[in-house]
């Protein structure tokens, strides 16, 4: 049967999400018996501290019962973590599924979404999904462009992305640029800063935007615990804004969309955030350190504020670097269809054993 024919009309043309491919599928696919590293999905490297991983141990034992169904717990957690109201926290299935609740919730078929371009590759799926259109604007110098963005601004405009850092590019906008975006902006304009970098960043005029939430209502902040909380595979993320958006996101979420491993894990990471200093210093010695040589070799390196690098080669140095890397036993992500240069990559920081590897094989492929 033809099912994609019974599909929903703006559905049926959707290009799945192709995440960066598993160790084991790769290992099965080209027979390698060697080690074989992923850069290719800006996870941690270091698994979770033992705290948290006992954590999810003891809730494992309680999960025939259905979690707190609001995440409540967590959001109080969170909310003294970061010192605001927990009204103003909530939880959803990695920050992905609070993206997809925002344009489903809010974006009306005739209204439009302002992207980055490019940006987070979840964006467009998310807004075709919902059946909504969006708007790309072009980075330039590999940042957001927010006075272009802007200037895209209509009477169609709903919700604007603002990826920060962004991702494939690993730039940042500064606090300047982002109180001269909101400047003006129309108070029933959602402007949704997806942060899910923020613990990585170095920059010091990287933004506050919760210093924003008290004179900008239409603020929605994003976070996850994915990323250096080293929690990607339990699916946890969340916002931050006017707490009666916090009970519009309530009234479209499933009932129990976040399970209880997740909730325990997550409040656990929070309670030892601490520890994580250590590696957030170490990730930030390893981008300079991958960064600096993927630059002696003549590789284009936009600065990074996030756990990985955008690197474009020279024009006609390599080709498929993608599938040269991979054939050796190093994932990392092409950038080919962004319009970035057909061999661009985007490679995660791993551990410094994982980094040295993949400069090594990486130096033996250019050579
Ligand atoms: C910019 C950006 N936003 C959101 C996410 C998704 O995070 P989560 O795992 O919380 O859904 C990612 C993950 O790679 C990302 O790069």
């Amino acid at each position: 049967m033809d099912f994609k024919s019974l599909m929903r009309p703006h559905m049926k043309d959707i290009s799945p999400y192709i995440p960066g491919k598993p160790i084991e599928e790769v290992r099965r696919e080209l027979d390698i018996e060697g080690e074989i590293i992923k850069l290719a999905s800006n996870e941690n490297p270091y698994p979770p501290i033992p705290e948290i991983l006992r954590a999810i141990q003891e809730e494992s034992g309680k999960i025939n019962r259905y979690p707190n169904s609001g995440s409540h717990y967590l959001c109080n957690d969170i909310a003294g973590h970061i010192g605001i109201e927990s009204s103003r926290i909530f939880v959803g299935n990695g920050s992905n599924e609070i993206l997809d609740l925002l344009v489903r919730g809010f974006v009306n078929p005739d209204e439009e979404v302002i992207i980055p371009y490019p940006s987070f590759i979840a964006y467009p799926l998310i807004i075709h999904l919902a059946g909504v259109k969006e708007v790309k604007v072009p980075l330039k110098d590999y940042r957001l462009d927010l006075k272009a963005m802007k200037e895209k601004i209509t009477g169609k405009t709903k919700m604007v992305f603002i990826c920060n850092p962004n991702n494939p590019t690993a730039t940042y906008v500064s606090g300047e640029e982002v109180a001269q975006f909101m400047d003006g902006i129309r108070d029933d304009i959602l402007v949704v800063f997806d942060e899910a970098y923020y613990e990585y960043v170095t920059a010091e005029d990287y933004p506050q935007t919760v210093q924003l939430l008290e004179s900008n209502e239409n603020i929605v902040i994003l976070r996850t615990f994915s990323k250096v909380y080293s929690l990607s595979g339990l699916r946890v993320g969340y916002s931050i804004s006017d707490p009666e958006l916090v009970t519009c996101l309530h009234m479209v979420r499933q009932p129990f969309n976040v399970n209880r491993i997740a909730q325990a894990g997550a409040r656990a990471a929070l309670k030892y955030s601490g520890m994580l200093e250590e590696r957030v210093g170490e990730n930030a010695r390893q981008l300079k350190l991958v960064s600096d040589e993927l630059r002696k070799y003549g590789f284009t390196v936009p600065e990074s504020q996030t756990n990985f690098i955008l690197a474009i080669p020279p024009e006609g140095m390599v080709r498929d670097l993608v599938g040269k890397l991979l054939s050796r036993g190093v994932i990392v992500r092409g950038m080919s269809p962004f319009g970035l240069g057909s061999e661009a990559i985007r490679v995660t920081i791993g551990t410094p054993d994982e980094n040295s590897r993949f400069l090594r094989e990486l130096r033996e492929i250019i050579s």
